[in-house]
């Protein structure tokens, strides 16, 4: 009878520890799962800049020239490069076959999926949880609580620089959140 007792205590134990081994992975699983696209986009590359800002980068990592990237990318095309602290950051062609002055970061402000473009749709839409962003970066459904961030895409050398964007943001006449 006295051996009974450590026998029911260790099952007890053992299940404990599994039930917080099963806590721990429901909360750290999707964690894990949401960082991945974020981390393995780009290997940031310590990249010189000028005055402040960073010369976009192609996903190989080279300097992006305005002139070639026009060459391949055609109106309404957005895709991503390199930006300011190696965010990814879609560079935005116009209807007008121009590069816009502006680029849009891809993370998303709800918890910071990388959103793809959608062509077909003309939106933004974030495969974590279905928010939505116009074809600016502004957001158009919820749950992101914000638009996504902008930059400033100048031409630099024929190159694309970002340059961070503290200006008011043109797309809701607010403060930009990311300052
Ligand atoms: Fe984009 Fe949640 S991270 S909707």
């Amino acid at each position: 009878a006295a051996s009974s007792i450590p026998a029911d205590r260790v099952p007890d134990m053992e299940k404990r520890k599994l039930m917080n081994l099963l806590l721990l992975g429901a909360i750290s699983l999707p964690t894990a799962g949401m960082l991945v696209p974020y981390g393995s986009f780009f290997i940031p590359a310590g990249s010189g800049g000028a005055g402040g800002g960073t010369y976009a980068k192609d996903k190989l990592g080279n300097d992006i020239k305005v002139e070639e990237w026009l060459q391949t990318h055609g109106p309404n095309d957005r895709t991503l490069a390199q930006g300011l602290k190696g965010d990814p950051t879609y560079l935005v062609v116009e209807q007008d076959k121009t590069l816009a002055t502006y680029g849009i970061n891809a993370v998303c402000t709800h918890l910071g999926c990388v959103v793809p473009w959608n062509s077909a749709e003309n939106k933004f839409i974030c495969p974590c949880h279905g928010s939505q962003y116009n074809n600016q970066g502004k957001v158009v459904r919820g749950p992101a609580p914000l638009s996504l961030a902008l930059v400033h895409a100048d031409v630099d050398d024929g190159k694309v620089l970002f340059v961070p964007w503290v200006e008011t943001d043109f797309r809701t006449g607010e403060d930009p959140w990311w300052k």
